[in-house]
C-alpha cells in the first residue's frame, strides 16, 4: 500500500489525510496535540456561496479585487466554485453553522466581513467557526485508518535524486525518518515571526522552512497580513472582523471616527487598509491604541454573537458594552508559502503543500477575510485526489507562475546541518530564471544604533539602525516588527538583511531541540521575507513601503524565493543519517 505522510492538523491537514485514508495509508503527524492549530482559534468564519442571491462570479471579483493584482484567476475560480461543495462536506461531518432562527433547517445566518460584497461567511458558535470545524475534522479523522501522531516535529524533509520520499521527524528528543511516497505539508504559517501576532505558538513557518532548506520555490513571502483589531489588553486577542461587520466602529483617542477620512468603506475597507489606517492614527496620537467601539450592539448581543470575544474582553477587565476596547493591529496571515499548481503540487516531486504553508495564489497580496478556512478544505480535498492520480501516472510538478524575478538565498547554515548528517554537499542551485539579488550572507559587521526595547506599536520601518547583539526570539521580533512590519522601507530592510544574515552566519551548530529548530526556521524565513520585500520597490495589497508608497503595474508579479545548492543539503540516502536511522519503507515511525 502506498503511504502519505501529511504534516500539520489544521482545517488543510485534517481534510487531506481524511480524503487521502480512503486509498493509502495515511500517517498524520503534529507538532503539538491535534485540535492545536490556527484553524481553531479562526473566529469569524468560512466564505462561501451558499445562498441563491449570492454568486461565484462575485466571490471571485471579491477575492481578486482584495489580492491587489497578484492572485492566479484559476485558483480563485477553483476556490469559490468548489467551495461550496467542501462546505457542505463539513456539515455533513458535523460542523453545526449558526443559523438565522430556531428551527433546524432556518436559512444559515450570514456574516459581513471586510471587503466582501455580499454577507456570505457562515460562523458557528458565534466566534468559535475554526473550533467547531477542528473538533469536527478531528472527530472524523479519528473515524478514519489515520495513523496519528501528536508531538512529533517535522525535522527536515528527505530528498532523493531529486525528490521527496519522506520525513525526518523528532519526538522525544529522538530523530528518526519516515518514508512516503508522498508528503503533504500543512504546516501552517509563521505569525510567530512578530511579537504581536493572534497566531499560536505553533506558528513557527517549519514546513515552509524545510520546504525551502529542501529546494523547493516558495512565492508571494513579502505579503504578511496584519489583522486590524488586535486587542492590547489581552495579549493581542483577535477581535473578529465580524464584529466590524455588525457595526462596531474604530475611534482615535479624541473619540473621532477616522476610517471615514481613510476610505470610502471605512471599517469595512479590505483590511491592509483599515491596518495601516490604525498605525497611522496611532502615530498621530503618541503610539496609544486606537479603540473599537461596540457599544451600540449591547451586552446581550455582544455576549451571544461573539462569546468568545466577549468573555476575553471580559476578563481583560473591560466591559465593551459600556465602553470602547483598545486594540492594534498584529500579524495574522502569511500570504506568502511554498509555490504550488491548483492540485497542491509543489516544485519538487511528491512534496505538496495546502493551507497556510502554501502559495496557491488564491490570496495575492492580501487575503480576503474568511477565505483561509475555505482554501485549506478545497486545496486539501484536491492534494489528496492528485497524489492519486500522481502514484498512477508518475510525479508532476507545479513550476508555478515562475514570471516574476527570483531570489536566491544562501544557507550557510543549513549547508553546516546536512554535513554533519549527510557528508558533504555536491549539487548546485535550483533557481529557473535570473538570479535578481544574491542576498550578503557575511556576518554584520556594524555596530548596534538601534532603539532597543520593546516597540510600542506598529512597525514603521524606520531603519533605524542595526544591533550587535546576537540572534533571540525577542530580538528577531523586534526587528522584524519594526523593519518589515506593517510599513517598510528600503533603509530598513536593508539593514534587518544584514543582520539576519549576521545570525545566520552565526549559527554553527544543528538545531537539537524543538525550540532551535523553530529558531532556524524563523530566522531563514525571516531572511526570505526581507528579502522579496526589499526586491518589491513599490506598495501592493498587505506590503507597504513608505519610500515606494505606489503600486507599479509593472511588478504585477511574484517573487520567488529558493536557496542555492539545495539539492546538495538535502539528505542523499537515510542511512547516511545517523547509522541507526535507516527506517526500510514499509516500517512505520521507527527511531533511531
Ligand atoms: C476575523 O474574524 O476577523 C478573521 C477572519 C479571517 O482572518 O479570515
Amino acid at each position: 500500500m502506498t503511504r502519505v505522510v501529511v504534516v500539520g492538523s489544521g482545517i488543510a491537514g485534517l481534510v487531506t489525510a481524511i480524503h487521502a485514508s480512503d486509498e493509502h495509508e495515511v500517517v498524520l503527524v503534529t507538532k503539538d496535540v491535534l485540535g492545536q492549530s490556527n484553524t481553531r482559534y479562526a473566529q469569524g468564519g468560512i466564505a462561501g456561496v451558499m445562498f441563491d442571491d449570492d454568486s461565484v462570479e462575485s466571490h471571485v471579483q471579491d477575492t481578486l479585487t482584495a489580492g491587489a493584482g497578484l492572485c492566479d484567476e484559476e485558483a480563485v475560480r477553483v476556490l469559490c466554485s468548489e467551495g461550496p461543495d467542501r462546505i457542505r462536506e463539513l456539515i455533513a461531518y458535523g460542523v453545526g453553522f449558526d443559523r438565522a432562527g430556531s428551527a433546524p433547517d432556518a436559512a444559515f445566518a450570514k456574516g459581513l466581513e471586510a471587503a466582501h460584497s455580499y454577507p456570505r461567511v457562515l460562523h458557528s458558535g458565534g466566534d468559535a467557526t475554526g473550533a467547531a470545524i477542528e473538533a469536527a475534522l478531528v472527530h472524523r479523522v479519528r473515524e478514519t485508518s489515520v495513523a496519528i501522531h501528536e508531538h512529533t516535529f517535522l525535522v527536515d524533509l528527505l530528498v532523493e535524486a531529486g525528490a521527496v520520499r519522506g520525513v525526518l521527524l523528532r519526538a522525544d528528543g529522538e530523530e528518526f525518518v519516515v518514508r512516503a511516497d508522498a508528503v503533504v505539508l500543512a504546516t501552517g504559517g509563521a505569525g510567530q515571526l512578530y511579537p504581536h501576532t493572534t497566531n499560536p505558538l505553533v506558528a513557527t513557518g517549519d514546513g515552509a522552512a524545510a520546504a525551502l532548506r529542501a529546494g523547493a520555490a516558495l512565492e508571494d513571502v513579502e505579503f504578511v497580513q496584519f489583522h486590524p483589531t488586535a486587542l492590547t489588553s489581552a495579549g493581542s486577542f483577535l477581535v473578529s472582523e465580524a464584529v466590524r461587520g455588525e457595526g462596531a466602529v474604530l475611534r482615535d483617542a479624541s473619540g473621532e471616527r477616522f476610517m471615514q477620512r481613510v476610505h470610502p468603506d471605512a471599517e469595512l475597507a479590505p483590511r491592509d487598509v483599515v491596518a495601516r489606517g490604525i498605525a497611522a492614527a496611532m502615530a498621530a496620537q503618541g503610539g496609544l491604541p486606537v479603540v473599537l467601539d461596540a457599544t451600540m450592539l449591547g451586552a446581550e448581543r455582544l455576549a451571544t454573537r461573539f462569546p468568545g470575544i466577549d468573555a476575553a474582553v471580559r476578563a481583560s477587565g473591560i466591559d465593551w458594552s459600556l465602553e470602547p476596547v483598545p486594540v492594534a493591529p498584529a500579524a495574522h496571515y502569511w500570504m506568502g508559502g511554498v509555490r504550488t499548481d491548483l492540485h497542491a503540487r509543489t516544485s519538487l516531486p511528491w512534496l505538496y503543500a495546502v493551507g497556510e504553508v502554501a502559495r496557491t495564489g488564491v490570496h495575492g497580496a492580501n487575503r480576503l477575510a474568511s477565505n483561509s478556512l475555505l482554501e485549506g478544505a478545497v486545496f486539501g480535498a484536491r492534494a489528496a485526489a492528485a497524489i492519486g492520480v500522481d502514484l498512477q501516472v508518475g510525479p508532476s510538478t507545479s513550476s508555478g507562475t515562475g514570471k516574476g524575478p527570483v531570489i536566491e538565498l544562501q544557507d550557510p547554515v543549513i549547508e553546516l546541518v546536512e554535513m554533519h548528517r549527510s557528508g558533504p554537499s555536491t549539487s548546485s542551485g535550483t533557481g529557473n530564471g535570473p538570479v535578481i539579488e544574491l542576498v550578503e550572507m557575511h556576518p554584520s559587521t556594524s555596530s548596534g544604533t538601534g532603539t532597543d526595547g520593546p516597540s510600542t506599536g506598529p512597525g514603521t520601518g524606520g531603519g533605524s539602525g542595526t544591533r550587535a547583539d546576537g540572534f533571540s526570539r525577542a530580538a528577531l521580533h523586534e526587528l522584524l516588527w519594526r523593519d518589515a512590519g506593517l510599513i517598510r522601507t528600503g533603509d530598513g530592510l536593508a539593514a534587518a538583511a544584514g543582520i539576519l544574515d549576521g545570525w545566520a552566519a552565526e549559527q554553527t551548530a544543528p538545531p537539537t531541540t524543538d525550540e532551535e529548530s523553530e529558531d532556524q526556521n524563523l530566522l531563514l524565513l525571516a531572511r526570505a521575507i526581507v528579502a522579496a520585500a526589499l526586491q518589491r520597490t513599490e506598495s501592493r495589497g498587505a506590503h507597504a513601503r513608505s519610500d515606494f508608497p505606489l503600486t507599479d503595474p509593472i511588478q504585477a508579479v511574484s517573487t520567488t524565493v529558493v536557496t542555492t545548492g539545495a539539492a546538495a543539503r538535502t539528505i542523499a540516502t537515510p542511512s547516511l543519517v545517523g547509522a541507526a536511522v535507516h527506517v526500510p519503507s514499509g516500517e512505520m515511525l521507527a527511531s533511531c
